[in-house]
């Protein structure tokens, strides 16, 4: 009796003691090569969001507030403080705090890369906004001008790493990779909706000094990343045709989805065409000047040095 209570003791702490070291197990170690790869892409995406939000809201970024998640890459091109009303302002700090803590969840699962090198500036989102109308806004559009410029530059960037984190996730081998990217889909699709609640509320009014809505921008942004990520429909602005909107049926479009409703998902190819602004994921420019990092967008800019070599 005492002999069998002692074996089933030891039995039941082996057991235990191989729980322990499998439950413990969600470092890098153990995830395999290609969910490490899937996982650290987002990080480029996620530093622009947390120097665009916190310069915007804040007027400093990650240099100041978080140095060390910067990892000592180099301070962002033309970032600045935008002009927003008090509750946007709010909103917008909140935004910035929360790609704080993307960044840290993701570092905490793998080693990450430091920040890539961001050209955040005027000039950098008003050729954005003459690529999306196929000519040049005059005078050029500011981005830190006021809340709805800001929020429309904004409506440029949580979107392409919401579909981006819905293409990654089938792609995910490991249940702790696939519980980290529903983590980040979550806030991530949450900013987006924030971001165009605000404007649809704001649909009807003309973008000053402009005469076009500013429905009318987001449809032109949208089309423009349809056209630079090259796999079709994936991105829609804030009036449709009806025929577009959910079940086919309305004609506001408050939220993205295809013909289920259900998100569109883009792959990283597809995000690098769209982020470089040159339609090409390995030609750096755009957000990017030097290109994004981490192995899947690093793999793509050997293509081009082999190409420009062989
Ligand atoms: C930032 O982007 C703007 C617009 O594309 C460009 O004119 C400027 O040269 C860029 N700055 C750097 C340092 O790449």
């Amino acid at each position: 009796m005492a002999l069998s209570t002692s074996a089933a003791a030891i039995i039941t702490s082996l057991l235990l003691l191989v729980l322990l070291r499998g439950g413990s197990s969600e470092g890098e170690g153990n995830l395999p090569q290609s969910d490490i790869d899937l996982l650290e892409f987002p990080l480029n995406l996620e530093y622009l969001e947390a120097e665009f939000f916190a310069w915007g809201a804040l007027g400093r970024g990650l240099d100041s507030l978080a140095p060390n998640l910067a990892m000592g890459g180099p301070s962002p091109i033309g970032v600045k403080k935008a002009r927003l009303s008090p509750v946007i302002r709010d909103i917008i700090a909140q935004f910035a705090f929360q790609e704080f803590g993307h960044l840290r969840a993701i570092k905490s699962a793998v080693k990450g890369f430091p920040r890539p090198l961001l050209n955040l500036s005027a000039t950098s989102f008003a050729s954005v906004m003459n690529d999306a109308f196929e000519k040049p806004l005059v005078p050029s559009f500011d981005p830190y001008a006021n809340d709805i410029n800001y929020l429309l530059a904004s409506y440029v960037i949580p979107y392409v790493g919401l579909t981006g984190y819905v293409g990654a996730n089938p792609k995910l081998q490991t249940p702790s990779s696939r519980k980290l990217v529903g983590g980040l889909l979550g806030v991530e699709s949450g900013q987006d909706a924030v971001l165009r609640t605000l404007l649809y509320e704001r649909g009807k009014v003309r973008v000053s000094p402009y005469r076009y809505t500013v429905a009318e921008f987001t449809n032109k942004i949208s089309n423009l990343r349809n056209k630079l990520g090259k796999e079709g429909l994936k991105d829609e602005g804030l009036i449709v045709q009806p025929v577009e909107g959910a079940e086919g049926k309305i004609a506001g479009n408050v939220l993205v989805g295809d013909q289920y409703s259900l998100s569109f998902a883009r792959t990283p190819q597809e995000i690098l065409r769209i982020v470089y602004a040159t339609a090409q994921e390995n030609t750096p420019g755009g957000f990017y000047p030097q290109g994004a990092d981490g192995q899947i967008a690093k793999s793509h800019l050997r293509t081009q040095s082999n190409k420009r070599f062989n």
